[in-house]
């Protein structure tokens, strides 16, 4: 047992820990050594070894813009190892807010790309962070800047007053005209199915503002022309069948600014972290107000309800 470890060799931690153990048993009871022995084998230090070997090391850089009111704006590089981080760009964030630095300010709530909340300009591009993987190859940083052109209130978290402001304008809300006999909340406003279908692609948005924040028209001009998101919503409630305010709401759009600030640059519909196609809602919006095209009738009479409709 005692002249294997006479060759010692100071450079293998196997060998070394071999010594120490036979150095142990020599020295105490072996009961005692036993006990000792299976406890520190079980933890993840072992003797003259070292778990987090360099190689396995996967540094990340993260740079995330800062500012906070009454300070110049500066770039923060942040050092994390991607082996104890989570997947995703929000994981990152909310490892360095944890771990590195509380005061790193940003929006999120739901963490699976519902709320919106996360919307940020990751290397160049307005998506959600919470749906954004991480880039793994380590020799590029991971650079993180909020909404581009828009008020800031604090690090990455952009100022959306405006936007909703904007949405509040179009009145995002069904209305009916005979609202004496309707009693809001007595019944359901049918809807054929293929009525409904017409829906799909619109009412999916999370109004989370990057396609907005992508727009140049927008950028330019964000005080008078509401942008692709807010437009997109205005259509969707245009074409909605149970809806009867369809000429206000047209009305309301015929504007200089409001829509036709749109050129069509697709930018918005490229970055959309859902998939949608504002820039085709807002030329579908444009044929309605040319009468180019008309609303469609809908095939179920929603002020009658149940009475004459055969569901079969
Ligand atoms: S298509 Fe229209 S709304 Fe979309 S980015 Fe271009 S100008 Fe903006
Ligand atoms: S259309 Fe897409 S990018 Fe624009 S607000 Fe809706 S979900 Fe976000
Ligand atoms: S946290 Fe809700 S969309 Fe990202």
């Amino acid at each position: 047992m005692t002249l294997r470890f006479l060759s010692w060799d100071y450079n293998n931690p196997l060998k070394l820990k071999r010594i120490y153990w036979a150095y142990r048993y020599l020295t105490k009871g072996v009961a005692q050594c036993q006990a000792s022995k299976s406890a520190t084998e079980n933890s993840s230090i072992g003797i003259g070894h070292n778990d987090a070997q360099p190689k396995d090391v996967q540094m990340k850089s993260v740079e995330v813009y800062r500012w906070k009111p009454g300070e110049n704006p500066q770039m923060q590089t942040y050092k994390i190892d991607l082996r104890h981080c989570g997947p995703m760009v929000l994981d990152i964030l909310i490892k360095i807010k944890n771990e590195v630095d509380q005061t790193l300010t940003f929006r999120r709530s739901c963490r699976e790309g519902i709320c919106g909340s996360c919307a940020m300009n990751i290397n160049g591009l307005n998506t959600l962070a919470c749906t954004c993987k991480i880039d793994k190859n380590l020799s590029q940083p991971l650079r993180i800047y909020p909404l581009p052109h828009m008020y800031v209130v604090r690090d990455l978290v952009p100022d959306l007053s405006q936007f909703y402001e904007q949405y509040r304008s179009i009145r995002p809300w069904l209305q009916r005209k005979n609202n004496k006999t309707e009693i809001t909340g007595s019944a359901q406003y049918l809807q054929h199915p293929a009525d409904r279908e017409v829906l799909d692609g619109l009412y999916e948005c999370i109004l989370c503002c990057c396609c907005q924040a992508s727009c140049p028209s927008y950028w330019w001009n964000s005080d008078r022309y509401l942008g692709p998101a807010i437009l997109m919503q205005a259509y969707r409630w245009v074409i909605d069948s149970r809806d009867e305010a369809t000429e206000e709401r047209l009305n309301q759009l015929r504007d200089p600014y409001k829509i036709y600030r749109c050129h069509t640059i697709m930018n918005c519909t490229n970055t959309c972290p859902k998939g949608l196609n504002p820039a085709k809602a807002i030329v579908k919006l444009k044929q309605l107000l040319a009468g180019y095209s008309k609303k469609p009738k809908p095939k179920f009479n929603p002020s009658k309800l149940e009475d004459d409709v055969n569901l079969k």
